[in-house]
Order: structure tokens, then C-alpha cells, then sequence
């Protein structure tokens, strides 16, 4: 019998009803539209209302994912929530996740936070625990609400997030050379304070004065984050494809993270592959962190991108630094 491999049995998305636009942003901060589409290819970015958390989102999007899948929650028995934005800091956003889909209490449920590269951290984590035979059927979502952790005040970083949610549900099969074909995962942690929250952690907990300086809002030093990013996907991709055996011509669509159109069309000149083979959605939701890839997956399969056969190129890159690639065949 041929070995097992974890296929994607179903995707699904959501992003919440209210847009902001550019030139929203511009009667906000010191800004226009015009800069901030020449230097990150965004339009808009969907905004979650007050009272919706990163659960709400997350749950959305799994049903969606559940119902392409012809699966329901009591199938699910290891629940994977990549955030960085989970409803509280204790507990984890993946145990309201569980409770408001109905998942059983058998069930596997945690967050794995890899910020911008959680979504192909828990691709790789939930594959590895199908591996064992001890899981059946897994729930994998990204899912962020980065309003909540944004500074409205800072037109360095807020012209660049937005909310939103993307699942699948993995299943194992024994059909060769199908599904997962391959990760590279790995990180950067000596770059890490050139993208985080500097307070309201263990190390520097928040005072009245830290909140007064928006210090528990993301920070970033954006061209040097900028550098390492392009460097660190091309690298994930060129390993992934050299550990698999395979030459660039042969994805047959790229899914990377949506964090600045100028990244992908970088990656996309290092690989010699055209754009059109590049999935790109940030004009209209931003960097959704680890919601972004899977968002993408989705609306591509949905719009037909994705046929039976075709090897598709996940890339990501995001705070830790970390990064992360993964080649699924269909
Ligand atoms: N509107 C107008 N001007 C702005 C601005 C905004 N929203 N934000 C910054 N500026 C100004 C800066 O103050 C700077 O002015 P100065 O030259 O007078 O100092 C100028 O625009 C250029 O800023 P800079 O930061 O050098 O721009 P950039 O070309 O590097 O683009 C980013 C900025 C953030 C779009 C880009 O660096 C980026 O995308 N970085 C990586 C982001 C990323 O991928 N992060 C997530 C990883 S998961």
C-alpha cells in the first residue's frame, strides 16, 4: 500500500462586511491612495466590527470549508488555529472555535502563533499529527482580526493590515503522489524586533505609559522587514522545489502571502515564472497574516485556478521572522 498523505479535503473564507478604503485611510492618517498603492499594491482591507472577534471569523470560514469538504464539525478531531490576534490572550482562540462550531470534545484544539507563516507552520504541524494514524480529520484555520492590534495613529503600519478568515480540512489519503508533497519551515529569531509588539508580554508587560505610546500596537521597520522577506520566500521556494525534485515551470500556481505586491513580483522574477501564475488578492483585503494564504487558496480554487493534478506553491513570510513553503499536489 502506497504511504499516506494529507490531502485538502475542503477551503473556505471569510472576510467581514465593512471595507476601508485608501482613501478612507487618507482623512485618517497622513497618507493617499496613490502611495499607498505604488508602494504595496493595496486598494482595501476588510475591517471587522466591534463586537466580531477573530472566532467569528475563523468560524465562517470553516463552515465554508466543512461544507466544500461534505464534512460536519463531529468529524473533526485536531482543530489548528493559526493567530496572532486570538480573542483573548488565555485562552486559546481555538477553544471558541471548537464550542461555537460544535467540534466534539475529543478533539485536538490548539493556536500556534508563527504570525504572517502560521498558516503553512499549521499545514505542516497538522499533517505531521494525520502522519501518526492517531487523527482522522483536521481543521486548519488562519484567522486575524489585526485591526484590533493596529495603530490608527501610525500611517507607517496601518495602511497595511486588514481582517479576515481562511480554513481547509485535511484528510489523509493513499492515492500516490497526491496532497502535501513537502514543507520548509524555519525562522529568523534574531530579526525578531524588526516586526512585533514591544509590550503586553511576559518580558515588558503594559503600563499606562506603554498604552499612552502605542506600544502594545505592531511595530515595524518596514524596508529592512522588506529585504529579509524577499530573500527568506525566494530561498523557501527555490528549497522546496530542489527537496521535491522539481524545476519552477512546474507550479502551476504560486499562493503567496499577500503582504506587498512588489515582494511577489520579486519572487516571481527570481523563479523566472510570470505573474499570471502568481495568485494576488491584496489590492482588496491587505496583509491578513495568517489568514492570507488561505483566503487565497480558497478564492482561487473557487474561481477554477486549481485543477486535479496541478502542483501548487504556498510561500510565507511574517514576524519571528519566520517562513515557511509547502507544495500540495491535487
Ligand atoms: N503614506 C505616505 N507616506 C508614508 C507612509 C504612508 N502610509 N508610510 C511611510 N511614509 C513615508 C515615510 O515616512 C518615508 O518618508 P521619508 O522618506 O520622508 O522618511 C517614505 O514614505 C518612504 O518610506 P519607506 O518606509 O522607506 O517606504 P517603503 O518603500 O519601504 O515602503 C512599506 C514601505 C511598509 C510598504 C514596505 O517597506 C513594506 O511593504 N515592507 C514589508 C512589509 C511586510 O511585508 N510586512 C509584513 C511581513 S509579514
Amino acid at each position: 500500500m502506497a504511504t499516506a498523505s494529507t490531502i485538502i479535503l475542503g477551503t473556505g473564507s471569510y472576510a467581514p462586511a465593512r471595507i476601508l478604503t485608501n482613501a478612507d485611510l487618507a482623512k485618517m492618517v497622513d497618507t493617499s491612495d496613490e502611495w499607498i498603492r505604488t508602494r504595496s499594491g493595496i486598494r482595501e482591507r476588510h475591517i471587522a466590527a466591534p463586537g466580531e472577534a477573530t472566532s467569528d471569523l475563523a468560524v465562517a470560514a470553516a463552515r465554508a470549508a466543512l461544507a466544500d469538504a461534505k464534512l460536519q464539525p463531529k468529524d473533526i478531531d485536531l482543530l489548528i488555529v493559526a493567530t496572532v490576534t486570538p480573542d483573548q490572550p488565555l485562552p486559546a482562540a481555538s477553544c471558541a472555535i471548537q464550542h461555537k462550531l460544535g467540534i466534539p470534545t475529543h478533539a485536538a484544539c490548539f493556536d500556534l502563533n508563527a504570525a504572517c507563516s502560521g498558516f503553512v507552520y499549521a499545514l505542516d504541524t497538522a499533517s505531521a499529527m494525520l502522519a501518526s494514524g492517531r487523527y482522522r480529520h483536521a481543521l486548519v484555520i488562519g484567522a486575524e482580526k489585526l485591526s484590533a492590534i493596529t495603530n490608527w495613529k501610525d500611517r507607517t503600519t496601518c495602511v497595511l493590515f486588514g481582517d479576515g478568515a481562511g480554513a481547509v480540512v485535511l484528510g489523509v489519503s493513499h492515492e500516490p503522489g497526491v496532497g502535501l508533497l513537502g514543507t520548509k519551515l524555519g525562522a529568523y529569531g534574531d530579526s525578531a524586533d524588526l516586526l512585533c509588539i514591544p509590550r503586553g508580554g511576559s518580558s515588558n508587560p503594559a503600563t499606562a505609559e506603554s498604552i499612552a505610546a502605542g506600544d502594545h500596537f505592531i511595530q515595524m521597520k518596514g524596508k529592512e522587514v522588506f529585504k529579509i522577506a524577499v530573500r527568506a520566500m525566494e530561498e523557501a521556494a527555490r528549497d522546496i522545489l530542489e527537496q521535491q525534485g522539481l524545476h519552477a515551470d512546474q507550479i502551476a500556481l504560486v499562493i503567496p502571502h499577500q503582504a506587498n505586491l512588489r515582494i511577489i513580483e520579486s519572487i516571481s522574477q527570481y523563479l523566472e515564472l510570470p505573474m499570471e501564475r502568481f495568485y494576488v488578492n491584496l489590492e482588496r483585503y491587505g496583509n491578513t497574516s495568517s489568514a492570507s494564504i488561505p483566503i487565497a487558496l480558497d478564492e482561487a480554487r473557487r474561481a477554477g485556478r486549481i485543477k486535479r493534478g496541478d502542483i501548487t506553491l504556498l510561500v510565507a513570510f511574517g514576524a519571528g521572522l519566520t517562513y515557511g513553503a509547502a507544495l500540495v499536489r491535487w
